[in-house]
């Protein structure tokens, strides 16, 4: 079921919600195949998290390189004790924050039935419960956890819509779940917890802000502050990418140049947020640069946003749109 044409939507977000269609999605994933689903973050690319074969075709799906783990999704606490070593730190935030865009690297049971190629022959695991609810669901259905990056091609911009899933990989799963566009529009956030203070391995969809109102002010740790911290082997410099190239802090358009605009902005294609709200903007984030990567601009240029709240993932994920790559439009 691809559900895609304008008209369809309206049908297809209620059905997402449908369990007919989670137990069908449920029943796919079990059979060790590819479900698109909807998330609060992005959409996911799900297989079940135990099945060697059925993780090894989400990397071949995306081509992403086999380096970098995926994350384990679950629908709800009590699956993590499973196989997934939980400290004081990982309860605490779980208990605050889960369901939500929030993922928290443990270590691995010794029993974890995860396959090793969602950690990618780590000692640890990444796990997620997500707060939409057909989500849980579906993974609930399946009754394993799902493996699950976000439903693209690797190193192109995320998709926050079923039709941006199907752009990428339509003929490469077995269903495509459409529940409408994604609330808040970057992935999740991404904590080290294996120690008694959260290291930060990827800004996302709950901020610092949040984490340091349940751990204490100050006492996020960031990895590019020390080299003794762990860091997420998932970070390469160019990811999140459209086949333009992308100008950052711009404050005006060079000619050819489509602006992607933030707050008051002047001759801007697109504004992410006129009231200069991180939260829209985020939410607006992917489908806008999306939308401008068009052969009529010769680039993307992206008006200053701030680092406050949301404004520190999107940063992250507009600094690595803007990183210079090898494979452009031309190659
Ligand atoms: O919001 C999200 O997190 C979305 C939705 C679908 O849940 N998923 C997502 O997955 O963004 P993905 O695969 O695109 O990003 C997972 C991130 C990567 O940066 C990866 O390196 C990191 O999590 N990660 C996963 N397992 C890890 C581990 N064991 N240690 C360190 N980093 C890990
Ligand atoms: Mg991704």
């Amino acid at each position: 079921m691809v559900l895609m044409s304008p008209k369809e939507k309206m049908t297809a977000a209620l059905k997402a919600a449908d369990e007919e269609t989670a137990r069908e999605g449920g029943r796919l994933l079990a059979a060790g195949k590819l479900v698109a689903f909807p998330t609060e973050t992005v959409y996911g690319l799900g297989a079940d998290a135990t099945n060697d074969k059925a993780v090894a075709s989400i990397f071949e799906a995306k081509g992403r390189p086999q380096f970098n783990p995926l994350i384990a999704h679950v629908p709800e606490l009590s699956w993590v004790g499973g196989f997934a070593e939980m400290t004081d730190t990982a309860l605490r935030l779980a208990k605050r924050f889960w369901p939500g865009p929030m993922t928290l690297v443990m270590n691995r049971t010794k029993a974890c039935p995860v396959s090793y190629l969602v950690s990618a022959g780590l000692d640890s695991v990444a796990v997620r419960m997500p707060s939409h609810p057909f989500a849980r669901a579906l993974i609930a259905e399946a009754g394993v956890p799902v493996a699950a990056p976000s439903a693209n091609i690797s190193g192109t911009v995320s998709p926050t819509t079923a039709e941006h899933v199907r752009q990428g990989l339509e003929n490469r799963v077995s269903l495509i779940i459409d529940g409408g566009p994604c609330r808040v529009g970057v992935e999740s956030t991404v904590l080290d917890v294996r120690g008694d203070r959260p290291v930060l391995l990827r800004a996302g969809g709950l901020t610092v802000e949040e984490i340091e109102d349940e751990t204490g002010k100050g006492s996020v740790l960031f990895p590019e502050s020390d080299p003794a911290l762990p860091r997420s082997p998932g970070q390469l410099s160019s990811h999140y990418a459209p086949s333009l190239p992308v100008r950052l802090n711009a404050l005006f358009a060079e000619e050819g140049e489509a602006l992607l605009g933030f707050g008051k902005a002047e001759g801007a294609v697109l504004n992410l947020s006129p009231s200069g709200d991180t939260a829209e903007a985020a939410a607006n984030l992917f489908a806008y640069m999306r939308e401008l990567d068009r052969p009529e601009f010769r680039r993307i240029a992206v008006m200053p946003i701030p680092t406050d709240g949301l404004g520190l993932a999107i940063n992250d994920r507009l600094k690595r749109a803007a990183y210079p790559r090898r494979v452009t439009k031309q190659s």
